[in-house]
């Protein structure tokens, strides 16, 4: 089936953290020349794209999202030159590349973050962050705290003796920039000027929701005094952290949009389809869909799916939601199911129910994440204490765990750890018993969730991309979700017990082998999904 529409609008998009891909160079840690060198596996897989989490210079306080120089390679990555090969593999291959760009923060290692230091109060280099004194009394000029735990202000003082407090919504090394300075808006159109002059086709925005802070100089009252828990990766309910993003002056202000009009004006100044989606966490939903007005960005992340539980009227409700607001301003769905800051969906889920819910995503219309390692089922890992880098972990004393676990590299082969990763020690343990997940094991393995992964997505580019909206059957209320799309009709049970379900039509893929359609009856045990063709 031929789709008329832009790539990004039906699109697989693969999500790297190139730290943990592959390692070219024995150093422990994956780097650019190790992704150019196993593209073919994200090709295999059926992707069209891939996005890439920062490998820009950086003190890797906080993952590489902690930018020193965005304009450039870090060593542990490689350099510019591996940037461009991979760039050029990539669409050697037929795949797309997409890189983060961080507008929200620098590090404090970036050249303006020094200038700053070292300039007096008052000053403009001080004026591209938010740089205040402290109150009266001594106390930071609000408070706001980080999303990592603790105050969201650091104090300084300088050789003169003057000491003003700055804003960080992240880690300390994670100074938030101003953007009503002027000299932001141009900077960064170097940079994605920068980067698109290099090949890639787009960018994933970083904390695209805080880039215009309001009231910053009054203490933040939410109502029912919650501000204390506001985390990225919180085990939190969905509802009380959609209370406390609509509730917090930082989030989601109006004044955000106009950067990204700014932006979409670079973007379309190239005679090429470039595009861009947003990481904006943002409540009620709805909210949303501004990010993706016609002359803003082309996607933004729908991360209902990241905190949904497995239960088929929750499920009905987000999905029906997010694409019945999506037509109303004609963008794309995006689905993701995992990512680098939150727990891997088998662990939310646990390997069943995980397969099945990703089948039942890959049918729906829009763009689906995949973020390396869940096209192999991998869990989070148990890890010690002793080797946590989060800085959330550090920020919290220990309260938080933090998304280490999500971040451990990728087995790739053999049966002992590293698993082929690297020639040394990992910069995170890879457990012993991940050799039924290795990339290899999984090949040779028909029954195995890489394979399933490999079968939908043929299923889905061949038959499914451009197959236009969905037709709702069931709702859930039986634990049962299906709807009819293309040629098939597409099931879930989230129930505990398995459904027989009368349809008419052949078995074309399901999330695991106990599935049968026999007469008429298609049998779908607990936690399981299946694609029927109907046509
Ligand atoms: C969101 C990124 O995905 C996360 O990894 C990072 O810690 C924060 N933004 C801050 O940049």
């Amino acid at each position: 089936m031929i789709s008329d529409k832009p790539w990004w609008s039906e699109s697989v998009i693969y999500q790297i953290y190139p730290r943990s891909f592959f390692d070219s160079n024995g150093d422990g840690e994956g780097d650019l020349p190790g992704v150019t060198s196993h593209l073919e596996h994200v090709q295999a897989l059926g992707a069209d794209a891939i996005w890439l989490s920062p490998f820009y210079t950086s003190p890797n306080k906080d993952g590489g999202y902690d930018v020193a120089d965005p304009r450039d390679v870090d060593p542990r990555f490689g350099n510019l030159e591996d940037a461009r090969a991979m760039i050029v593999r990539a669409h050697q291959l037929g795949l797309r590349v997409l890189v983060d760009v961080v507008p929200n923060h620098f590090s404090d290692q970036h050249p303006w973050f020094k200038d700053a230091i070292s300039a007096k109060p008052g000053s403009p280099e001080r004026d591209r962050f938010h740089f205040y004194d402290a109150k009266p009394d001594g106390t930071p000029p609000n408070n706001w705290i980080s999303l990592f735990g603790g105050p969201a202000w650091t104090q300084i003082k300088t050789a003169d003796g003057s000491s003003q407090y700055y804003l960080h919504l992240f880690d300390s090394s994670q100074p938030d920039l101003n953007w009503e300075n002027k000299d932001l808006a141009s900077d960064f159109e170097e940079t994605l000027r920068f980067w698109l002059d290099l090949g890639v086709d787009g960018f994933r925005i970083d904390v695209a929701h805080g880039l215009a802070k309001e009231n910053i100089l009054v203490d933040h009252h939410d109502p029912q005094g919650l501000s204390d828990a506001l985390r990225l990766d919180a085990q939190m309910s969905a509802e009380k952290r959609g209370e406390l993003l609509a509730s917090v002056p930082f989030f989601d202000r109006d004044g955000v949009h106009a950067v990204y009009r700014n932006w979409r004006k670079v973007f379309d100044s190239y005679n090429r389809d470039i595009m861009a989606v947003a990481e904006a966490w943002v409540h009620p939903p709805v909210r949303a869909m501004r990010y993706v007005r016609s002359d803003e960005l082309q996607q933004v992340f729908n991360f209902d799916l990241l905190v949904a539980p497995f239960v088929a009227t929750y499920l009905f409700k987000c999905i029906s939601d997010t694409l019945e607001m999506l037509s109303e301003v004609d963008a794309p769905a995006t689905w993701a199911l995992s990512n680098h800051d939150t727990p891997r969906v088998a662990s939310r889920h646990g390997a069943n129910a995980s397969r099945a819910l990703a089948l039942f995503v890959m049918a729906l219309p829009g763009s689906c994440y995949i973020y390396n390692g869940q096209e192999l089922g991998l869990p989070d890992a148990e890890l010690a204490d002793s080797v946590r880098q989060d800085p959330s972990f550090f920020r919290t004393k220990g309260v938080q765990k933090g998304r280490d676990g999500a971040r451990v590299p990728m087995p790739w082969s053999g049966d002992k750890t590293p698993f082929g990763f690297s020639s040394g020690s990992p910069w995170l343990p890879i457990p012993n018993e991940w050799s039924e997940f290795s990339v290899d094991a999984q090949h040779a393995d028909s029954a195995s969730t890489l394979n399933l992964y490999r079968s939908a997505l043929k299923i889905r580019k061949n038959n499914l991309v451009g197959a236009g909206e969905i037709e709702w059957v069931d709702r859930g209320e039986t634990g049962l979700l299906s709807f009819a799309r293309g040629e098939f009709a597409v099931y879930l049970n989230t129930s505990s017990a398995a459904l027989e379900i009368p349809t008419v039509g052949t078995l074309a893929l399901g999330s695991n082998f106990e599935i049968t359609l026999l007469n008429g009856v298609l049998t779908l045990p607990a936690a399981s999904a299946a694609w029927v063709a109907i046509r």
